[in-house]
């Protein structure tokens, strides 16, 4: 398994300051910031998605931790995934106000404040949350099974969330915040539903490992093909994206 060494990328101070010259950088010159892992990963994943959980029908609940700049959400939001049912979460307020900033310059340009609110890019909602630690809010419309439960996600999405949060110092009783960080997920996901996760950091067996096993409850659904690279005779991905879903129970 990957041993990680804490860095600054696992600070939240690290990710504050990106947020905030990236936020200066959008009210400057209107560039959205950085897509990570580049606009193959966003088209790949939302391809699984389209497959895996169209949008026809009922649209899914779909959240998305760590959503940054929400470059995700809004390519969901482009092919069709209604917005008022997607809610990305951070625990960087500058990402939440870039965020929403972008969002106020995408989708129908052409309506006026509440006439098509409900389907345009501006109702996807942002908010702060350290996922690690605070609860998500449940969006307008979603069930809630039972008082004091979290709300239940169709899908969970992280594009590299789970990466900052495994290069986090380990706390004074030398538990790392990213063992927490699987069953925190899979408490969110509704029983049917799934979590899609692309990393930079761990390879897909173990992605496997560390979020298809027995306290968690997910189990592992499929995977997105990325390109290869070989390096000394073997090969890897450059990146690693791979579905788990949360079985209904009977
Ligand atoms: C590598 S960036 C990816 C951002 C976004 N998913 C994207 O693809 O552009 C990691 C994100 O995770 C957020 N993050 C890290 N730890 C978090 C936590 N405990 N709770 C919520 N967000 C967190 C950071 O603020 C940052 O936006």
């Amino acid at each position: 398994m990957t041993e990680l060494l804490p860095s600054k990328l696992g600070t939240k101070q690290h990710w504050d300051e990106v947020y905030s010259s990236e936020l200066a950088n959008f009210e400057d010159i209107g560039d959205e910031g950085e897509v990570w892992f580049g606009e193959d990963s966003v088209e790949k994943m939302v391809d699984w998605v389209l497959e895996n959980l169209p949008p026809s029908g009922a649209s899914p609940f779909i959240l998305e931790i760590g959503a940054g700049n929400g470059n995700l959400l809004f390519a969901l939001y482009q092919v069709g995934y209604a917005p008022a049912r997607m809610h990305g979460v951070d625990y960087s307020l500058d990402a939440v106000h870039l965020a929403q900033a972008i969002a106020m310059t995408r989708g129908d340009g052409e309506a006026t404040e509440d006439e098509n609110k409900e389907s345009s890019a501006r109702s996807i909602s942002f908010s702060m949350c350290d996922f690690l630690t605070e609860s998500v809010a449940p969006l307008k419309g979603m069930a809630v099974v039972e008082t004091g439960s979290p709300p239940l996600w169709d899908l969970v999405l992280d594009k590299g969330t789970f990466d900052a949060i495994a290069l986090a110092e380990k706390d004074s009783t030398g538990k790392a915040p990213a063992d927490a960080y699987p069953s925190r997920v899979a408490r969110v996901v509704k029983p049917g539903g799934f979590f899609l996760i692309t990393s930079c950091n761990f390879t897909e067996e173990e992605l496997r490992i560390k979020f298809a096993n027995e306290e968690t409850g997910l189990v592992y659904h499929s995977r997105i093909q990325f390109p290869t690279f070989s390096f000394g005779g073997k090969r890897g991905n450059v990146y690693s994206s791979v579905a788990f879903q949360k079985p209904v129970r009977g």
